[in-house]
């Protein structure tokens, strides 16, 4: 490679600042150019903060910058499939948080855009990229696990439980008399894909339910208590079509600790059990069993699955993305075909959550593919 890497960050927000900057300046393939905010003293706060050279609060002058090779989407939902979109119309390599956009289709189109240009793409699936369920993956390939049989996946926190803490609203021009998808999108699209990873096929069916427990909430933009009908909890099941069965449920009003993900997958030869929840000091731990050895013993995760410098003490937000920046680096340095966790996963995902939808709404199941 003649030159490192050129970076141009879109979003200087909180989650910015705490996974992705930190993780690009990590790995040394690589170098942040110039941060975007439409809040422009919020893009000249992270350049300050993190010694990039320029800012500016025009994300389309980024975009088309011939010096920038990758664009990363961290900014707020709505905003992915435009941004996204525009990148991988100017040739570059997008990193996107999730959803790319609300409806699968539009996901679909950007990877089909994407192949099309030859670029590589990858969502913010954080949790794909932890050294514990990576590591849960490496013995799933080599035959651990057998034929899988049930896979359940949960996502849960109490990040949202005291309405006090603002919460960004979902759709200002939403009918509060239709409960909205919430929950099951920002916290269901890791596990999810964590399900369709582990199990090695996606769903068949699905059918599902969700709940609105907290109807008044603090509105980020105003400060102000209104009525949020959102989805704060959701459950669904499902058939996989290796003939797996699946059960997921996320929540951000269940008592636990950040990040709250669990995936436990049984079959015919082992069991593993992946918890990545901070509880004193320790962000995940994986336990396994097997048909002679039925109690459930922890397992040392591998120091080949962490990013230089990462320990099981450190940050999660940080180590997680540190490992996921490293591997979109090797996948754009490399140049060959791989590139997983990318927008056509990103679609099957969303189109999970899109079916989940129309059952909970049609009390029903709901085949899958959906129309095109
Ligand atoms: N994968 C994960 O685990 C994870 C965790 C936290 C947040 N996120 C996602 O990351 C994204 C950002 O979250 P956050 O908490 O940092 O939000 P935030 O509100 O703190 O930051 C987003 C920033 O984007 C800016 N922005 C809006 N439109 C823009 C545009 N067109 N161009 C440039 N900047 C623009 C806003 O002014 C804001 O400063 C969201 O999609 C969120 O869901 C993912």
């Amino acid at each position: 490679m003649a030159r490192a890497l050129h970076v141009g960050v879109l979003g200087a927000g909180a989650w910015a600042g705490s996974a992705h900057i930190p993780g690009w300046q990590r790995d040394p393939r690589c170098r942040v150019v110039v941060v975007c905010d439409v809040k422009g003293e919020l893009a000249r706060e992270h350049a300050r903060r993190f010694g990039i050279p320029e800012w500016t609060d025009d994300w389309s002058s980024v975009v088309s910058r011939a010096d920038v090779d990758v664009i990363d989407v961290v900014t707020p939902s709505r905003t992915h499939f435009e941004l996204a979109w525009a990148a991988l119309e100017g040739g570059k390599h997008v990193l996107c948080e999730k959803p790319v956009a609300f409806d699968f289709r539009d996901t679909l189109r950007a990877a089909e855009l994407a192949k099309r240009k030859g670029l590589k793409t990858k969502l913010g699936f954080t949790f794909r990229y932890s050294p514990g369920v990576r590591y849960a993956k490496s013995l799933i390939d080599e035959g651990f696990v057998g034929q899988p049989f049930i896979f359940n996946g949960y996502e849960q926190n109490s990040q949202w439980l005291d309405p006090r803490t603002p919460l960004r609203q979902v759709d200002p021009d939403a009918d509060p008399s239709v409960l909205h998808v919430s929950s099951l999108e920002g916290y269901g699209a890791p596990i999810i894909d964590i399900g369709h990873w582990w199990v090695g096929a996606g769903f068949a069916r699905v059918v599902g339910t969700m709940r609105n427990f907290i109807p008044e909430r603090v509105v980020r933009a105003t400060g102000r208590m209104m009525r949020m009908n959102i989805d704060d909890g959701d459950v669904f099941i499902g058939d996989y079509t290796n003939g797996a069965l699946g059960s997921i449920q996320t929540s951000y009003v269940t008592i636990g600790n950040y990040p709250g993900i669990e995936a436990r997958l049984f079959g015919s030869t082992g069991a593993i059990v992946c918890r990545l929840v901070e509880e004193f000091g320790v962000a995940e731990t994986i336990k396994v069993a097997t048909p002679d050895r039925v109690e459930f013993t922890e397992r040392e995760i591998p120091p080949r699955f962490y990013p230089p410098g990462g320990h099981p003490r450190e940050s999660w937000r940080s180590l997680f993305y540190a490992n996921l920046i490293r591997d979109f680096v090797d996948e754009i340095v490399d140049g060959g075909a791989r590139n997983e966790g990318n927008f056509e996963d990103g679609a099957r995902v969303q189109e999970v959550i899109n079916a989940v939808e129309r059952s909970f709404r049609e009390r029903r199941w709901i085949a899958l593919p959906l129309e095109r």
